[in-house]
């Protein structure tokens, strides 16, 4: 489970929240800094996979809890982000939040219903929003020194993509917050960034590496013919957190196998 080789610097102890933690990108990410020597906190909605990365990761010997929650709940979000705070209000407090919590979903523009509207942008882009609010605020009152805050966007919100015009705003907020975060927090030394995956291999993209037919089409467009991995884009995260990035903020990190070059 160690890594072999140097660990990446100012990860060591630092405490992290990771939002979206069951599965994926954020199960990943968890995984990643845990094994940069990160005590964490994990959330999501599904409890047993939660209680199942936190056995895990105590058996490894890492400092974890968890909190069940529905982004899309603002007493949820709230109530979630509180726990975290007090988890980690004898080891130091939290220095590291990861945003990554979300879904997909293709309407096309003219079905697009406001009921898929809200549930897309209060997950992806409110949720984003509130509990970093909470934790920022937390992180600027106790004047805590190397915090780093990484929000989940992705390519589709640099770019318009056909069938799903709420999931490409969501993302393309998801950017604008970051760089407004960037400019707010900075003057208390808080670095904030976001990063950009293009087509990962997770739940939400299995219509795509599930059919031989559309990851073909999908691997002609990637420079290097393959569709990228949750670890890919997990330690691209942890790399942002980490005092490596220390100069780097309002920045979005593309991570697209390059997508996005032609
Ligand atoms: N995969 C890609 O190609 C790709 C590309 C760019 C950006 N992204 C973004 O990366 C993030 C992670 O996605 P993924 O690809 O890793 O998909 P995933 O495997 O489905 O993971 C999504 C995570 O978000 C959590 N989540 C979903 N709905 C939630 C809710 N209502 N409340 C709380 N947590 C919720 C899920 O946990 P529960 O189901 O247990 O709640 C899960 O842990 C998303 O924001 C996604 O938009 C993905």
């Amino acid at each position: 489970m160690v890594r072999k080789g140097e660990p990446m610097r100012g990860l060591s102890e630092k405490n992290a929240v990771v939002t979206g933690a069951s599965f994926g990108i954020g199960h990943a990410t968890v995984k990643r800094l845990a094994e940069e020597g990160c005590n964490l906190f994990i959330i999501a909605r599904t409890q047993s996979r939660l209680y199942e990365l936190c056995q895990e990761l105590r058996g490894d010997g890492a400092v974890v809890d968890f909190a069940p929650a529905d982004f899309t709940k603002s007493d949820d979000i709230e109530n979630a982000a509180n726990i975290a705070i007090g988890f980690f209000s004898e080891l130091g407090g939290i220095h590291i939040l990861v945003n990554n919590a979300g879904t997909y979903e293709g309407k096309p523009f003219l079905e697009l219903d406001t009921e898929s509207w809200d549930y897309m942008l209060n997950l992806k882009l409110r949720s984003m929003f509130q509990i970093s609010r909470i934790i920022g605020n937390d992180m600027v009152v106790s004047n805590r020194k190397g915090c780093s805050i990484v929000n989940m966007s992705s390519t589709n919100g640099l770019i318009g993509e056909t069938d799903g015009a709420h999931y490409n705003a969501a993302n393309g907020g998801a950017i604008t917050l970051t760089k407004t975060m960037a400019i707010e927090l900075g003057k208390h030394g808080i670095r904030v960034n976001a990063v950009c995956p293009g087509m990962i291999r997770t739940r939400i993209t299995k219509p795509v590496w599930d059919n031989p037919d559309i990851l073909n089409v999908w691997k002609k467009k990637l420079l290097l013919g393959r569709i990228g991995k949750p670890e890919e884009v997990a330690a691209a995260i942890a790399f942002l957190a980490s005092e490596e990035a220390s100069f780097i903020t309002g920045e979005c990190l593309v991570i697209d196998g390059g997508q996005l070059s032609h």
